[in-house]
């Protein structure tokens, strides 16, 4: 057992050479907006997660609201939103104009309480987004079938979802659209960037359009196209969301090492998890055999006691306290994310309390991440292992 304090962060990014190098071919070969590099990571997504169109875009945000506008959300619409998430799941649909209607989540699983979704449903509803949260699939065969039964879309806001795969099936394939994120804390990245995968070429086209003014062709078209000096029609008012080559070809070269990363990442949950077994006070995230973890977090409920109302403000403390006492030991831990219904804006607007939606409310207070990324060594692992354990 290693007992050398050290750091370790919460995530790291970690590019290889080739990676690397991949930027710089970009850079020297003038070409930096989106065009072949983005092309070619489109394809590459398509290839791995098997979704009929990939459209690339500066991040899963732009593709949560891109999938919105090309939905046709608007004033009076509703959309279900889980009360556990980034808060961007939630913006979105406000900054579309539309109402977020908060679900809330099962605490074992953090996602989506599907049992309690078709009480949210009224006639102003048009759409879910069931979020796959840290890398875990939500329910999402249910929400499909509540989805279908009242004639609503589903946005899958699989930000956190590489390589997380429901019977076999990549997430985001299932609902109207999968939106992925390539911030540095997800498990590739390009710095900044997103994704959107969707089975309907209709949706793809109207999708890519959107992303580039509403312009009816790509800026790479219309070069390649026998007048590049006459402009493009506009039949839609779009936005600029297009992901740069720069970023394109990282990502591009990152999906060479897809399975690798993906079976790396397993690999320190497995070790973590045998570590912490017999921890009551720590809930490891959720094993289901047929939804495929693909742990673009470690996140863990702190639960020294049953979480009740009564209990709930003394466990905060307590895991408070002990993430102060990693944090002292050289650990990095984040609580797992927030609550977005208790954020000021959304508390304000919607006059909502903490209590509203009790087990958002316990895992935005007992819930923590443990650091996991790609390239941690063993070393870095036990040391947290052994920190972890030396609690009890
Ligand atoms: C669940 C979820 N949705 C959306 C986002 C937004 O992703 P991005 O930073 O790429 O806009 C994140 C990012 O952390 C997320 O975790």
């Amino acid at each position: 057992m290693n007992k050398l304090p050290m750091n370790v962060p919460i995530s790291r990014t970690c590019l290889n050479e080739a990676e690397m190098e991949s930027v710089l071919e970009t850079l020297r070969s003038g070409w930096l907006v989106q065009g072949p590099k983005v092309e070619e990571f489109e394809q590459k997504w398509s290839a791995f997660t098997g979704a009929a169109h990939s459209i690339a875009v500066t991040s899963a945000t732009s593709a949560l609201h891109l999938s919105l506008a090309a939905l046709g959300v608007g004033p009076n619409d509703e959309v279900i939103v889980p009360a556990f998430t980034w808060v961007a799941t939630a913006n979105i649909v406000e900054n579309l104009g539309a109402k977020v209607v908060f679900c809330d989540i099962d605490l074992t699983s953090f996602n989506l309480d599907v049992d309690q979704l078709e009480d949210k449903i009224t006639s102003h509803t048009r759409g879910i987004i069931p979020v796959h949260l840290f890398g875990l699939g939500a329910e999402i065969d249910a929400v499909m079938q509540v989805a279908a039964k009242n004639n609503l879309w589903v946005v899958e806001d699989a930000a956190c979802g590489f390589g997380t795969k429901i019977n076999g099936q990549h997430v985001g394939t299932f609902g109207h659209t999968g939106c992925f994120s390539f911030h540095p804390r997800k498990s590739i990245t390009t710095g900044e960037g997103g994704m959107i995968t969707t089975e309907d070429p209709a949706l793809a086209a109207k999708l890519r359009s959107l992303r580039n003014h509403g312009a009816a062709m790509s800026q790479q078209q219309h070069k390649l196209s026998p007048r590049p000096y006459l402009l493009a029609d506009h039949p839609l008012a779009g936005y600029n969301q297009r992901m740069t080559d720069i970023q394109g070809a990282l990502g591009s070269t990152q999906m060479d090492r897809a399975a690798e990363i993906i079976t790396e990442r397993k690999h320190l949950a497995d070790v973590y998890n045998k570590a912490f077994a017999k921890l009551p006070w720590l809930q490891t995230p959720l094993q289901i055999p047929a939804n495929e973890h693909s742990y673009q977090s470690y996140a863990c409920l702190y639960q020294s006691k049953l979480i009740t109302s009564a209990s709930i403000k003394n466990i905060n403390k307590e895991r408070n306290a002990w993430m102060d006492e990693l944090q002292n030991a050289g650990i990095s831990t984040r609580p797992a994310t927030h609550a977005v219904h208790m954020l000021s804006f959304y508390r304000k607007k919607y006059r909502i309390s903490a209590e509203d939606f009790p087990n958002a409310f316990a895992a935005n207070e007992c819930s923590l991440s443990l650091p996991l990324f790609h390239g941690m060594t063993d070393q870095e692992q036990s040391y947290v292992i052994d920190c972890v354990l030396r609690k009890e």
